[in-house]
């Protein structure tokens, strides 16, 4: 295995001393694709808000302060990235305002249309079966909910060598629109607008809105 393919596996499921090495970067790398696709939230005082793949707390940590009545949510299948957000997040959680399960999104531990405002940043790589994680969004989204999504784009993640094709999926706008458009979204209004992070690296924040009314067209 090389140290690239190591990194690649340790962004996907950060574990031990490296993991959490990892997880200390990526508050700093994914600082600005959190702020923008939280922003594409609108979040309101007394959402109900999930984090998909909260890796080590920051996100969750942002909208807590936003969201001063309801409650944030943060799945993630890695027991490092939740004793950093625990750590991270420990009045809050003690507070009940912010909850974390070990979870992965393709079995979301939520009932149907329990949440307002979905955020999954930098994780839909890892989404092996995409159709399998839209449907359980869909499924735990509420009417009027919105979902959003970041990835840096293929442009920039194809000259990173960590992004191989063993562990990263990757999405150019064409192929998140197509992945949003034609499964469980497809009757819901999808927003893919093009962000700049750095003056290499283009990222995709896309937004889905659910109708207001009526329970999940499945
Ligand atoms: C690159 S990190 C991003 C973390 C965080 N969202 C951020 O922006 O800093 C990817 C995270 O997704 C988690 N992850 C990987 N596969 C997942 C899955 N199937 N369901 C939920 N989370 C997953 C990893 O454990 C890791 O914490």
């Amino acid at each position: 295995m090389t140290i690239w393919t190591a990194l690649g596996r340790q962004l996907r499921c950060p574990r031990g001393p490296v993991g959490r090495t990892v997880g200390t970067l990526m508050r700093v790398a994914n600082a600005r694709p959190n702020a923008l696709a939280v922003a594409a939230l609108d979040l309101r005082p007394a959402d109900e808000v999930l984090e998909l793949g909260c890796g080590p707390g920051h996100a969750v940590a942002m909208m807590a302060e936003q969201v001063r009545h309801g409650t944030v949510h943060g799945i993630d299948p890695s027991a490092t990235m939740l004793a950093q957000a625990r750590a991270r997040n420990r009045r809050a959680v003690r507070g009940g305002r912010i909850r974390l399960y070990r979870a992965k999104i393709e079995q979301l531990p939520f009932a149907n249309a329990s949440m307002d405002k979905i955020l999954a940043v930098n994780v839909a790589y890892f989404w092996h079966e995409p159709a399998l994680a839209l449907s359980e969004i869909r499924r735990v989204l509420r009417p009027a909910g919105i979902l959003s999504i970041y990835v840096t784009d293929a442009s920039a993640m194809r000259r990173w060598p960590f992004a191989d094709a063993e562990t990263h999926r990757l999405f150019d706008c064409a192929e998140l629109s197509r992945a949003l458009r034609h499964g469980d979204f497809r009757h819901e209004t999808v927003t893919i607008t093009k962000v700049q992070i750095t003056r290499r690296i283009a990222g995709l924040v896309a937004t889905v809105t659910i109708k207001p009314g009526g329970l999940p067209d499945r």
